[in-house]
């Protein structure tokens, strides 16, 4: 074998471990995507707490504790919340979940209402079962500050 020959070879087996790399590079992108930008950032995460809150005012189970929150105010903080915890460009600017709900004597079965009703909205907005539960995760980790009752 000459020298140019083995040369020519590396070359080639050079070549194909780069386009291997960049096809493995590229399939790989949707999955860097922050959840925030699969969920459809700006013009989707809104709507869903719209129809969230609108769930929850709905829900005899615990809509009488909202009896006096200013709706306008919870929605935006929420919108802030759900955008800083899924990696959007937002910072949130109410107050922590300790001190927002302490004293509320919040039980795990008012969790869980809480929950179905977003559930019930990322499905109505047909999220995929990947980002739900990865948003669910985030905010379900939230819950020892949140309940205080079992
Ligand atoms: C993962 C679950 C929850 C999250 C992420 C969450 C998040 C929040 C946020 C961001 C606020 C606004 C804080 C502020 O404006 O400074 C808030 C307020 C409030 N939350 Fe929650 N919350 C959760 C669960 C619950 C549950 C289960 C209940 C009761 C059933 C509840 C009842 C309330 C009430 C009544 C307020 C309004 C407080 C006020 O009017 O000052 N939350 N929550």
């Amino acid at each position: 074998m000459t020298k140019q020959s083995v040369l020519w070879g590396w070359v080639a087996g050079l070549s194909v471990i780069v386009v291997l790399v960049g096809c493995a590079g590229t399939e790989r992108m949707p999955a860097g995507k922050s959840l925030y930008d699969r969920l459809g950032g700006k013009s989707s995460i809104p709507a869903v707490v719209d129809q969230f809150v609108a769930n929850v005012a709905a829900d005899t189970r615990i809509n009488g504790r909202f009896a006096t929150t200013d709706i306008r105010n919870l929605k935006s903080h929420l919108v802030e919340q759900v955008c800083m915890v899924t990696g959007g460009p937002c910072i949130y600017s109410g107050r922590d979940m300790k001190m927002t709900h302490a004293g509320m004597k919040i039980s795990n079965g008012d969790f869980g209402a809480l929950v179905e009703d977003l559930v019930k909205a990322l499905d109505m907005f047909k999220v995929p079962a990947r980002e739900k539960g990865e948003l669910l995760g985030l905010l379900g980790s939230m819950k020892n500050d949140i309940v205080e009752v079992p």
